[in-house]
């Protein structure tokens, strides 16, 4: 496996989670590199249902190291909530680390971020609230707090105290909220450090050291490139970059060490929260793909708009993450569907655009132009070989890998870990 990343390539919800917890029986160490608790990976295993925020989806195999990445935002609560539920399922959780750069979430980080959606009203991004943006942009303007602060008392009670002052100001003046008291956080933040402080750890250089003896690293992205704060459909996107290249700036190693980027793609296109998706489905056809895909938010329980695959955006997302090959998932969903539709490209104010468009005002205004391609009526949950793939469902998968020249090795067909067809390379 070498290094690989596992990016979603959509708008999340693609099905990382499942495809990183089935992939990391071969991997050695596995790095989640940016995000926060906003992020839902479900894994289901053995019956068991998994639902991770932040913890790696490589956490089920024992023996692997997990590593939270030095470009992540982490609520040391969630994890620790996290970290509980799988200690009652006796998960070993020795391994996991935390890098001593990673930024904390802070309660103003979850207050501000709601404040900001009220204010927005009906421009709101539809965030998950979790105060990923909030955090983030403290760090860009260098007033966060990172998991080392939970190492020193004393540290830990200064930056949280010198950041209320001007987050208490924030929301008493321009959101008219109370402000928030230092003492019962710095309790808390110091309990959480003196529960995580045996996890933090210099995670940069573990992983280079790994690469370095030739063991087996993946790099689990969260959310998708559709959400990436560079090249996403700003500002409907996170404050962070799911891209396969930050996998080598969050996680602090060089750019040549990746030898695999697996892009996850969802059969058909879903979003959640606002902002333009120009194959949605308002029909029948959208309905059956929510109620039979399950489409409903892993972190925050809201329906996921769902829609055809956007072949235009598809194209983009491969060039902006140099993907090397798919992972096609929840192709069983589409089965019963008498035709499956592709977008090819868009119409933009009468002209045909054959490529993502420059803005988001254009991408906004883009209406889909399909390619309509022949359903199948058979169940795919039980198939583990392409040959036994009904005709038309093995047709759909060509159409992607000629659409868009990269071929599709892992076809998942089913939410549990051995529901997937493994194509050879
Ligand atoms: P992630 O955020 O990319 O990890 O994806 P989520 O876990 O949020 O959403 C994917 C959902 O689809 C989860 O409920 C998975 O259990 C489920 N899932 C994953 N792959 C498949 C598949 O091939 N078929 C079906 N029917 N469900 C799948
Ligand atoms: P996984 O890893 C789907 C969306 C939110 C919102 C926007 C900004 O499970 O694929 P944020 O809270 O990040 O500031 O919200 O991004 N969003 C996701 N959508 N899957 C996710 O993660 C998401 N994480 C954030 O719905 O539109
Ligand atoms: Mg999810």
């Amino acid at each position: 496996m070498s290094t690989t990343v596992v990016v979603g390539c959509q708008w999340g919800d693609e099905g990382k989670g499942k495809l990183v917890d089935m992939l990391s029986g071969q991997a050695d160490l596995v790095v989640r590199y940016q995000g926060g608790d906003n992020a839902g990976h479900t894994v289901i295993h053995d019956g068991q249902t998994f639902r991770l925020h932040l913890i790696p989806s490589g956490i089920l195999y024992p023996g692997v190291m997990c590593i939270l990445a030095d470009g992540m935002v982490i609520n040391p609560r969630v994890l620790l909530e996290e970290m509980a539920g799988f200690r009652e399922k006796n998960v070993d959780l020795s391994e996991l680390m935390i890098s001593a750069n990673a930024h904390l979430i802070m309660p103003y980080h979850i207050t501000l971020d709601k404040a900001r959606e009220e204010r927005l009203g009906k421009t709101q991004i539809g965030t998950t609230c979790r105060g990923i943006g909030p955090a983030y942009a403290d760090k860009a303007t260098r007033s966060g707090i990172r998991a080392d602060a939970l190492l020193d008392d004393d540290i830990l009670e200064r930056a949280i105290r010198t950041a209320l002052e001007e987050k208490n100001l924030l929301l008493e003046k321009v959101y008219g909220q109370p402000p928030l008291k230092a003492e019962p956080i710095i309790e808390s933040y110091a309990e959480y450090g003196r529960l995580l402080r045996d996890h933090i750890a210099d995670t940069s250089r573990t992983i280079h050291d790994a690469i370095a003896d030739g063991r087996r690293v993946l790099f689990e992205s969260a959310q998708g490139a559709l959400l990436d704060i560079n090249h996403g459909t700003y500002p409907y996107v996170t404050s962070s970059s799911p891209l396969s290249a930050n996998a080598c700036v969050s996680a602090g190693i060089g750019p040549m060490t990746i030898s695999r980027v697996i892009g996850v793609v969802k059969a058909y296109q879903t979003r959640v929260g606002a902002g333009p998706f120009p194959t949605e489905l308002f029909d029948d056809v959208g309905e059956t793909l929510t109620q039979v895909g399950c489409e409903f938010g892993t972190t925050t329980g809201r329906r996921r708009r769902c829609g055809w695959l956007d072949g235009v955006a598809l194209r983009y997302v491969a060039r902006i993450n140099g993907v090397t090959e798919w992972a096609l998932t929840k192709l069983d969903v589409l089965s019963g569907l008498e035709a499956i539709k592709v977008c090819v490209a868009y119409r933009v104010g009468g002209a045909k655009v054959d490529r993502f468009p420059m803005t988001v005002t254009q991408f906004s205004a883009s209406e889909p132009i399909f390619e309509e391609l022949v359903g199948w009526a058979e169940p795919l949950d039980e198939i583990r070989h392409f040959d036994d793939l009904p005709g038309a469902a093995r047709d759909y998968v060509k159409y992607i890998e000629r659409w868009t020249g990269i071929p599709i090795t892992y076809i998942s067909i089913g939410p549990s870990r051995d529901q997937i067809i493994v194509r050879e390379r």
